[in-house]
């Protein structure tokens, strides 16, 4: 069972042909809704490939409220853990860019008010995987997988949006899942390319580090193995989630018990999946998408260990 604790956001999604500077207004035909936040996002991504998940996170008593819940249930996603709000649902300007690439503001909103109490000790156990971002209180996350921790719980954090953090709490995690800005943010001053320094953090924390790459696919360093696996090549047109995908299709891997590899491959295919439509769950796999896609996907190769 997997337990994704994090935000939960209206995305409204502005098509852009470039994205504004600073200073700049930019016109385009109109918006569109989408269901987003990267917490529900990786909870659709994780119930997609197949996984048991529960999400537990806020949304506002307000009309978005119920959308937004209800995108949760039609994905499969077990909502009784969710709880509602005096404040706004979370909401997000997402920009993004005819090249596919993107610019997103969050309002936080009651996000702000998400709690580790939501998530009952009865649920944290030895068969649990428990998955947070950095969209809601920094201080409830690492509350959450403390406990999560010392029950047993298989520990994962996507570190997104990242903040400079105690690097102690990541000796407390099974994985750290950042993509390469977020890894600067998070190695602090160690120097190198991603590669060094997602396995000198491994080296010295004990977690497996994962990093994406975009196009140039990810890393994993995981038990002393640094591999890198390229992407699956697809028709861009909008990055937004596809972290998410990728950070919800691993962490349902790693619940069925499957390797890092294994997981690393079909994370790596249902993040390039979620690029090829608008919006952060519009192109999320299920899982037998993912599976068809695999044999395309190139061989992951050992750079170190
Ligand atoms: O990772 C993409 C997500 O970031 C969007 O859905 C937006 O809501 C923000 O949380």
């Amino acid at each position: 069972m997997l337990v994704v604790f994090g935000s939960i956001n209206a995305d409204l999604v502005f098509p852009v042909e470039h994205l504004p500077a600073a200073g700049e207004t930019v016109l385009c035909p109109r918006f569109l809704f989408r269901h987003g936040g990267k917490g529900a996002n990786q909870a659709t991504a994780a119930a997609r490939a197949g996984a048991k998940v529960l999400f537990a996170g806020c949304i506002g008593r307000d009309p978005w409220g119920a959308v937004l819940r209800a995108g949760l249930v039609e994905a499969g996603v077990d909502t009784s853990l969710l709880r509602e709000s005096d404040q706004p649902s979370g909401t997000a300007v997402v920009m993004v860019a005819a090249s596919g690439e993107n610019a997103i503001v969050v309002a936080a909103g009651a996000n702000g008010e998400a709690t580790a109490a939501q998530v009952p000790d009865g649920l944290l156990g030895r068969e649990t995987t428990v998955l947070c971002q950095n969209e809601v209180p920094l201080r409830e996350s690492t509350a959450l997988l403390a406990r999560a921790r010392a029950r047993g719980a298989r520990c994962l954090w996507n570190l997104a949006p990242a903040t400079q953090l105690r690097s102690e709490l990541l000796a407390e995690i099974d994985a750290l899942l950042v993509n390469a800005a977020e890894l600067h943010t998070v190695a602090g001053d160690r120097s190198g390319e991603a590669a060094e320094r997602a396995m000198a953090l491994h080296r010295q924390y004990g977690c497996a580090v994962v990093v994406t790459l975009g196009a140039e696919g990810a890393l994993l360093a995981a038990r002393g193995r640094l591999l890198h696996q390229p992407a699956l090549a697809v028709d861009v047109v909008d990055t937004t989630g596809a972290g998410d995908a990728f950070a919800g299709v691993f962490a349902a891997a790693l619940d069925r018990g499957t390797s890092w590899e294994a997981a690393l491959a079909e994370a790596a295919v249902a993040g390039a999946l979620a690029c090829t439509a608008v919006g952060a769950r519009s192109g999320q796999p299920d899982r037998a998408a993912i599976l068809a896609r695999l044999s395309h996907l190139p061989a992951a190769r050992i750079l170190e260990g």
